[in-house]
């Protein structure tokens, strides 16, 4: 099968589709023929060996898949032609994938492979830190960093089903121009030195952050919350992990709350179900419309992982492996 098979960590300009063996489900697992796979700023910063966790050599990378039940292990539980999507710790990018069944989910008709890759990390993610770790209420003033990005895009939709007031901050005219016809309310244009004054000579008191950039911008943000504001502490796009000032916390009665998408599922199974049902139905009425940068194909997974790396993706890169959509939809 095709497959990005990473042999030794590499800068991104070197990587290349190769030949790797289909692997084989084992006890539990599913075999899964991939349609598209979502591609997240962990995945680029693992193939050059630059993450905290180094994934052993060789490796596929990619975790976020859709396609369809190729072959079921024992015990899977699942059956040959479910259309599913499913979170794996590497092999994505590859004709075929090994998957978990206890983390794979059967797609609604309505969805698309696409769609579906696309949500599976980025929605979770904003859903659990907006409703579940900041407990943001309705009429709440939400601010999102890296707004449009991959998180970024997501935190926006969240946050408008969720009844907030969401203002995107980003570094250029074009992502913000972006962010606002992903939904946001208004733009904040965080290249700007002056952009907390700006907010504050509004009038705008900000009760929430969504920061998955981090660095200098994460530490002005956390200076620009309102009393009892909530800093959601999603990465660390910007390469620096910030310093908070504990007395910003104490003046203004402030929480810095850390989120972890990779672990609720194990550690919060109800609220992860709860979670991939909410994201569900929103899907199905059409509420929820993911925001994906393009479809790029998986020879040109190269430059897709360099956009990310280089600040240029904007909305959530998909890669689609294989046309099986129009085949697969009741
Ligand atoms: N905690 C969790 O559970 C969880 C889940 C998913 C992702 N993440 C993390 O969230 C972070 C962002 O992921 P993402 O998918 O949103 O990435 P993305 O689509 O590449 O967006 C990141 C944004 O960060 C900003 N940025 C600032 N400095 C940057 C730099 N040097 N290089 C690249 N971007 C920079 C950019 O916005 P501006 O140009 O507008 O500043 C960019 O749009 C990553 O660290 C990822 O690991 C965490």
């Amino acid at each position: 099968m095709r497959a990005l098979v990473v042999g030794e960590y590499a800068p991104l300009d070197r990587l290349e589709i190769s030949d790797a063996p289909v692997p084989e489900p084992g006890e539990g697992e599913v075999l899964i023929r991939v349609a598209a796979v979502g591609l997240g700023f962990v995945d680029g910063l693992k193939v050059q060996g630059k993450y905290q966790t180094k994934d052993p050599l060789p490796f596929v990378p990619g975790s976020e898949i859709a396609g369809v039940v190729e072959a079921v292990g024992p015990g899977a539980g699942l059956r040959t032609g479910d259309r599913v999507t499913a979170n794996v710790s590497r092999g994505g990018l590859a004709e075929y994938a090994v998957a978990p069944a206890a983390a794979t989910e059967v797609l609604p008709d309505a969805v698309s492979f696409a769609v579906a890759a696309a949500v599976r990390v980025n929605y979770l993610t904003a859903l659990f830190a907006l409703r579940h770790r900041a407990e943001a209420r309705p009429g709440e003033t939400l601010l999102v960093l890296g707004a449009a990005g991959g998180t970024g895009t997501a935190a926006i939709a969240v946050g408008r089903l969720l009844g907030l007031r969401v203002l995107a901050g980003a570094s250029t005219e074009d992502k913000r121009q972006y962010a606002v016809r992903a939904g946001a309310d208004e733009a904040v244009d965080t290249a700007d030195p002056g952009w907390r004054a700006a907010l504050k000579e509004r009038g705008l008191d900000v009760d929430v952050i969504f920061d998955p950039v981090g660095g200098a911008l994460g530490e002005e943000a956390f200076r620009a919350l309102a009393w009892r504001g909530r800093h959601l502490v999603i990465g660390f796009a910007s390469g620096d992990i910030p310093s908070a000032r504990y007395n910003i916390a104490l003046l203004k009665g402030a929480s810095l709350v850390g989120v972890d998408i990779a672990q609720v599922q194990r550690r919060e199974p109800e609220t992860w179900q709860q979670m991939n049902a909410q994201i569900a139905t929103w899907l199905a009425s059409g509420e929820l419309n993911p925001a994906i940068d393009d479809l790029v194909d998986l020879d040109d997974v190269g430059e897709a992982f360099r956009r990310m790396a280089e600040r240029r993706a904007v909305g959530k890169v998909v890669v689609r492996v294989a046309d099986i959509d129009a085949t697969h939809r009741k």
